[in-house]
């Protein structure tokens, strides 16, 4: 009878220490995870590799709301940081060094078309290129203008209506097309706002080449 109760109590003794020894050791993962992942950037889903920068651009709602550039976890241009415009929101980046060069307002409805045009083809070969509406951006969109946009990889732009949305990432005159890039159309039916049409997003891991 002893021995049997010996026996049950070292049992409960030896079931007792495993579950404690396990909690350490699963508390001790745990932390050790927390601290090794970092988390996606730009409000990704995924993590990018190395040789990929996050990227995440919509364009403004309505006329009312201004566009949001995220470039590598940190956002460049956006109606909080109050430096967004009705026009084209541009973001340049040199791709190779991942610095941030420029943010720019480009006036679609009282700037100059020669002046547009000469800050765009001012962006140098191979330069990050995020784009994002905000309002109509099609008053002074010449054709011009449009080719400049199909030089950085839009296929979009050629066919980009009044008050349509726009969101674009492509590269500095290098002719290749990009993947992305979304338009969201000015449609009395399908509008969210009533004369505007929903916001256009584009996200996801940019390759650095
Ligand atoms: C981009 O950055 C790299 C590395 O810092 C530098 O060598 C290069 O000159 C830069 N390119 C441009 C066009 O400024």
């Amino acid at each position: 009878m002893r021995s049997q109760a010996l026996f049950f109590l070292s049992a409960l003794m030896v079931v007792g220490l495993m579950t404690w020894g396990l909690s350490i050791v699963s508390s001790v993962i745990q932390k050790s995870r927390s601290v090794s992942v970092p988390a996606p950037k730009c409000g990704l889903a995924t993590l990018c590799t190395a040789d990929q920068f996050p990227v995440h651009v919509s364009s403004g709602a309505a006329d009312i709301v201004g566009p949001k550039i995220c470039f590598n976890g940190k956002i460049i241009m956006s109606h909080v940081l109050n430096n967004v415009g009705l026009g084209l929101n541009i973001v340049v980046v040199n791709i190779s060094s991942g610095s941030v060069e420029s943010s720019t307002v480009l006036n679609m409805k009282n700037g100059a078309e020669k002046d547009i045009l000469q800050r765009l083809n001012s962006i140098k070969p191979g330069m990050m290129v995020l784009v994002a509406s905000f309002g109509d951006v099609t008053l002074k969109m010449s054709d011009e203008i449009r080719e400049a946009f199909v030089g950085m990889g839009s296929s979009l732009v050629s066919s980009l209506k009044y008050r349509d949305n726009w969101v674009f990432v492509g590269r500095g005159v290098t002719g290749d097309k990009s993947l992305f890039e979304k338009r969201s159309v000015n449609d009395a039916k399908t509008n969210v706002y009533d004369t505007y049409p929903a916001v256009a997003e584009v996200a996801g891991c940019f390759p650095k080449d």
